[in-house]
């Protein structure tokens, strides 16, 4: 169906007014042999964690007729042991998804008359989470560099009076991660508005080293909140993991919104065998920062512009016809994803071979060697 029938169709429907003319989240699903679009990772899930996770929903299918913990306590557990930082299972929270966290906390905190405020370019589901809460959603902005200071993000907040604030870090798209001085200068600026301050560290394991988390500054922080995922790290995006660390009082309230038995169980046992069998996965997550760091090199030496990447993906200008060359390299085999910043394209770090077909593939394009498309 064409896009603006659909629109036309919905706008027959009594939808909520700030729902109208809206797009969903639809990031190109294609049947294409490799994938570096939507920041998976690409090394697949390795042969031990799947034979743990296999028995661990074996032994979990033979309880299915009974409601879940819904307290996920083991789960809980497991996370704060792996997050570190002095946590306990009292300071973890977790949902589908690290989407569905951040939706439960715009539905205990924001909501109509309340305001969040991101920084675009950034996670493209912020608005659509706000807008689905019925959360006004401001875009603060950043410097030309996409970077952002704590003078400027402090100010922003104190300007906006913002309920709720996205710092994304590292950044979806840009891939560069954030000072801690941000975080301390966002959550002090937010005082007077006693805003919740997310920090979204979806990619936090593939920050160089010694790059610190916001986990460290949540002692005596309570409107902090630091999210993250099993979606990336743990290579278990198709599984519907994400979780949180924040003060108790900050996750009993969001017991207040959460669906009974959210998480099932298998979801739960999927997530433990994952966490109890982590040595093969924190491997693969060191090559896939090798690849990463080596498309930082190869742009670089083609004359394009990459970001500095804390992230499995690089952010990269210096593209003439962006789009001719996202086609160009969809024509290849490559899907990687155009955000739609003018000059730039975005690509998630792959396998050596896969990073090596893109290369490859790019620099055709670049040469001239295959044509790009219009
Ligand atoms: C910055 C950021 N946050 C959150 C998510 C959501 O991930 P998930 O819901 O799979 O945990 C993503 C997914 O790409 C992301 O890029």
């Amino acid at each position: 169906m064409v896009v603006s029938d659909q629109l036309e169709r919905l706008d027959r429907l009594p939808l909520r007014t700030n729902l109208r003319g809206l797009s969903p989240y639809g990031a190109p699903q294609l049947d294409v042999p490799i994938l570096l679009n939507v920041n998976e990772n690409t090394h697949g899930v390795p042969a031990d964690v799947q034979a743990a996770i296999t028995e661990a929903v074996a032994a979990a299918a033979t309880g299915l007729n009974r409601y879940p913990d819904r307290e996920f306590t083991e789960l809980r557990e497991a996370l704060a042991e792996y997050l570190g930082h002095g946590l306990s299972p009292a300071n973890i929270w977790a949902a589908n998804g690290s989407n569905e966290v951040l939706q439960q906390i715009l539905q205990a905190f924001g909501g109509p008359g309340r305001k969040a405020l991101g920084f675009p370019p950034t996670y493209s589901m912020y608005p659509l989470l706000a807008s689905g809460t019925d959360t006004e959603y401001v875009r603060g902005v950043r410097a030309d560099d996409y970077g952002l200071d704590a003078a400027s993000a402090a100010a922003q907040v104190r300007e906006t009076g913002a309920n709720i604030v996205f710092l994304c870090s590292p950044n979806n798209p840009t891939g560069t991660g954030l000072g801690l001085d941000v975080v301390e200068a966002v959550y002090e600026a937010g005082e007077a508005s006693q805003a919740i301050v997310i920090v979204d560290e979806a990619y936090h394991e593939f920050a160089h080293d010694n790059t610190p988390s916001a986990l460290t500054l949540l002692p005596g922080r309570e409107r902090l909140i630091v999210s993250r995922t099993m979606s990336k790290a743990f290579a278990l995006a198709g599984a519907r993991l994400g979780y949180m660390a924040a003060a108790p009082e900050v996750t009993d309230a969001i017991r207040l919104v959460r669906l009974p038995y959210h998480l099932s169980a298998v979801t739960q046992a999927t997530a433990l065998a994952a966490l109890s069998h982590r040595e093969a996965l924190m491997a693969d997550v060191e090559d896939i920062k090798v690849q990463r760091d080596r498309i930082v090199t190869e742009l670089l030496r083609m004359g394009l512009k990459p970001s500095a990447s804390d992230s499995n993906y690089v952010f990269f200008g210096g593209l003439e016809n962006p789009h001719g060359i996202w086609q160009g390299l969809l024509d290849a085999g490559v899907l990687i994803r155009d955000v739609g910043i003018p000059g730039h394209l975005r690509v998630t770090a792959g396998t050596e071979r896969e990073t090596t077909a893109f290369l490859e593939a790019l620099e055709a394009l670049l040469d001239g060697k295959t044509s790009q498309p219009a």
